[in-house]
């Protein structure tokens, strides 16, 4: 799955912030029915983000309701300290914010250390080139299309040039990260992510906000595959 091949597919990963909690198990088959790829799982400490979501007791619950991996994106301080609670509960991804980390090398490795994929986050003031001594040491990059915290947000589309800056450096320098996409992303605006250069799309609320949340999956990743082929 994370290899050297560039592009060759985009992967719809549902938020389940954007889930109803009281029936999460029947929220999952959903979306594991509309082909989802992974299930991006927001951590929210309250300091970090000004909101508080979930932690490592739901990761070890969804880890035991599916067998997609669960792609944990950390909006906490000092996740030093919670890195190995959540590879114990089941994460097969832990993404840390860069702004929110004093070491960041360390801390991407002793993510990797424990078999699990590392990948690091930018908030929208963040620029890439404040992650020039770390792209050589993670499996993938998040760009956050919205200031993280909420769901529901308006995408914000300077993360587009952002994605291209990514591939254009991935190519440079023979990185072999992947790229993720997370905030306001939904059916208006996937073609134009994916043809950025995306392969993980996270969407929450135009997955989980409508009726039928595997024909939302279904839908986007449809939409992706199109945009993909136009461009070729
Ligand atoms: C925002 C979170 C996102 C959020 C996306 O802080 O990191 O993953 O759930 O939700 P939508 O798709 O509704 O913008
Ligand atoms: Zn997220």
């Amino acid at each position: 799955m994370f290899g050297t091949m560039i592009q060759s597919s985009v992967e719809i990963a549902p938020s389940i912030l954007a889930a109803n909690f009281a029936s999460l198990g029947e929220e999952v088959r959903a979306v594991e029915r509309g082909g989802a790829a992974l299930l991006h799982v927001d951590v929210m400490d309250g300091h970090f983000v000004p909101n508080i979501s979930i932690g490592v007791p739901v990761v070890a619950a969804l880890r035991k309701a599916t067998t997609l991996p669960l792609d944990v994106h950390l909006m906490i301080q000092h996740a030093e300290r919670y890195i190995g609670a959540f590879a114990d509960a089941g994460a097969d991804m832990i993404s840390v914010h860069q702004e929110a980390a004093a070491h960041l090398g360390r801390l991407l490795a002793s993510i990797r250390e424990r078999g699990l994929r590392a990948g690091v986050v930018l908030n929208p003031a963040t620029p890439v080139a404040t992650l020039s001594e770390v792209l050589g040491e993670v499996d993938y990059v998040l760009v956050m299309s919205v200031n993280p915290g909420f769901g529901g947000q308006k995408f914000i589309r300077g993360s587009l040039r952002k994605l291209r800056e990514l591939g254009e450096l991935r190519r440079e320098f023979g990185h072999s990260y992947r790229l993720e996409i997370d905030g306001g992303i939904g059916p208006e605006n996937v073609a134009e992510v994916a043809q950025a250069g995306a392969e993980i799309l996270v969407a929450g609320t135009s997955v989980f906000g409508t009726p039928d949340a595997a024909a939302a999956v279904r839908n986007l990743k449809q939409l992706a595959k199109e945009a993909l082929t136009q461009r070729v």
